[in-house]
């Protein structure tokens, strides 16, 4: 396995993806692990990632010893190649220019990062290859051992080597795909450089899953608040595959999902699967409390308040529970870097059942807590879940409670889980649901005077939203077709009754939100 060491850079868990599509197992951990954690984890090579400092002014930013002593490879990128370069006597200076964006390198002697790898070559038969550069500092004096692999104009020593101790630093970025050819360094990394072999793949990966929830729980049993999104949904898959009885889930019908879900995941949990499912319909008592509150942040407030509560109460008639389990995945456990600086953003945990574990007095089940979203969503192939439950779009805790802007009333869900529905069902028939990242309908409580056969309507109003995004803090609308959107328009005020008037939301996030409210 290799051991990734994060110095704060935006994109290191890219790092950890382009490994893993490697079909290597690999971790994530903050630069200032100990020497013992490093030995400890005995892994086949060490990547150093890069960061927003410079060595010469963040010096406590060092990589622990024991990385260059363990005699293992180690790849340093961008800031990382930086405090290598100084950590083992080579100089670093400020080059009074930034790079930032496209460069080209030339490959320079033979050097097995790089080995076999061109986009094409120039006059004199070097290689030429397309990278990504973001730096304002560089390697002016190389430490001993190491050689030039690369350079550009501008950069004398884009990449350097010390072939003996298999110590390899570039100072772009393999891991985004403007590098063109950086998925091949990656992999010319684990494998051939550190020989690890492909390993970590997902039909292995659900059996080892599920020994390990085996040991973990043994006898006990289990209770999952199951809410039909992609990581409860998984997590129930495997656990029901690894414990089978011992675990019962709670889902919990706030009546603010969407058109025909309670049902959905009672058919394919409780009816196709035998999960044992206890399906709690509290929509009298969570509209009860949000009636009268029009203030977004205090339904938020209300509708988690209620969960955990109806929760609670389920959880009481289970005596012999001493687990919950919970979807939490890789991004959600990932202390980064850079949270200690507030450059990137801060430490979640356990956002999806917040304030449940310390109540309830139940041990902590996470079985997807090394998985990235990607990799949970093949886990639910594997585990075979159907393709239209893994990969759903997103759906908030909160559910239509934050797409019915103001006050929340049942008549107000039951219109607007229609005319969604008419949306989705459509996006899917046109091949776009794919393409968005998420898409829903927001129901307005404002009404509009429209015409209908020979008679004046004065009805409610509904806008659509469709972003396209990668992860989900910035997005852009998605340019769906003039027809679909007449189609579903057309279809939302005819079959709809109470809805006279649809709209398209044709903002970007910033400055908007994904969500209204
Ligand atoms: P915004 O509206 O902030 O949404 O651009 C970004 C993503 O987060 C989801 N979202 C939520 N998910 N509880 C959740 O579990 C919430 O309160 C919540 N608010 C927004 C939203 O659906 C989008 O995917």
């Amino acid at each position: 396995k290799i051991l990734i060491l994060d110095f704060g850079s935006q994109v290191t868990q890219l790092i950890a993806r382009r490994v893993r599509e490697q079909q290597v197992y690999c971790e994530l951990h903050p630069f200032d692990v100990s020497d013992q954690f490093v030995r400890d984890f005995k892994p086949a090579g060490i990547i150093l990632s890069g960061g927003p400092n410079s060595v010469y002014e963040a010096l406590e930013w060092k990589a622990p010893q024991a990385v260059f002593e363990l005699g293992v490879p180690v790849l340093g990128i961008c800031y990382g190649m930086q405090t290598m370069a100084q950590q083992l006597g080579g100089k670093v200076e400020s080059s009074g220019k930034r790079e930032f964006g496209y460069a080209e390198i030339r490959a320079r002697g033979h050097s097995e990062l790089f080995k076999g790898l061109q986009d094409r070559t120039n006059d004199e038969g070097h290689g030429l290859l397309d990278v990504w550069m973001s730096h304002g500092d560089k390697v002016t004096e190389l430490p001993a051992g190491f050689k030039v692999i690369a350079s550009t104009e501008s950069c004398p020593v884009a990449a350097m080597a010390d072939e003996t101790r298999k110590f390899y630093a570039v100072q772009f970025h393999p891991e985004v795909t403007h590098t063109l050819k950086g998925k091949e360094m990656i992999a010319r990394f684990v494998h051939e450089i550190c020989g690890c072999g492909h390993d970590w793949n997902m039909p292995d990966y659900v059996n080892e899953a599920i020994e390990k929830v085996r040991a973990q729980v043994g006898k006990e049993e289990v209770i999952l608040g199951l809410s039909g999104g992609v990581d409860s949904s998984v997590v129930a898959a495997l656990l029901h595959r690894a414990i089978g009885d011992q675990l019962t889930c709670v889902f919990v019908d706030n009546g603010l999902l969407r058109l025909n879900e309670a049902e959905q995941v009672m058919q394919t949990f409780a009816r196709n699967l035998g999960v044992k499912v206890i399906h709690v319909d509290a929509t009298a008592q969570f509209m009860g409390h949000l009636a009268g509150v029009s203030d977004p942040e205090q339904k938020r407030k209300i509708i988690g308040r209620e969960f955990v509560e109806v929760f609670q109460a389920e959880a009481k008639k289970l005596p012999n529970a001493k687990w919950l389990a919970q979807g939490t995945i890789y991004p959600d456990v990932i202390e980064s870097a850079g949270a200690k600086t507030g450059k990137a953003h801060a430490i979640k945990s356990h956002h999806n059942v917040g304030g449940l574990p310390e109540t309830l007095n139940l041990k902590l089940l996470e079985p997807l807590r090394e998985l990235f979203k990607d990799e949970v969503r093949e886990l639910g192939i594997a585990l075979g879940l159907p393709h239209e439950m893994v990969y759903r779009h997103p759906f908030p805790g909160p559910g239509l409670g934050v797409r019915i802007l103001g006050e929340v009333k049942k008549e107000f869900a039951d219109l607007l889980r229609r005319a969604d529905a008419i949306f989705i069902d459509e996006l899917r028939a046109a091949d776009w649901y794919d393409k968005t990242s998420q898409a829903f309908a927001v129901f307005l409580p404002v009404k509009s005077v429209g015409v209908m056969g020979d008679g004046r309507t004065y009805e409610y109003v509904v806008a659509l939203r469709a972003v396209q995004t990668q992860d989900f803090m910035t997005a852009h609308w998605a340019e769906l077709p003039h027809s679909l959107l007449g189609k579903v328009s057309n279809r939302i005020i005819n079959e709809v009754r109470g809805i006279n008037r649809v709209v398209y939301d044709i903002s970007g996030k910033p400055p908007a939100t994904i969500e209204w409210e």
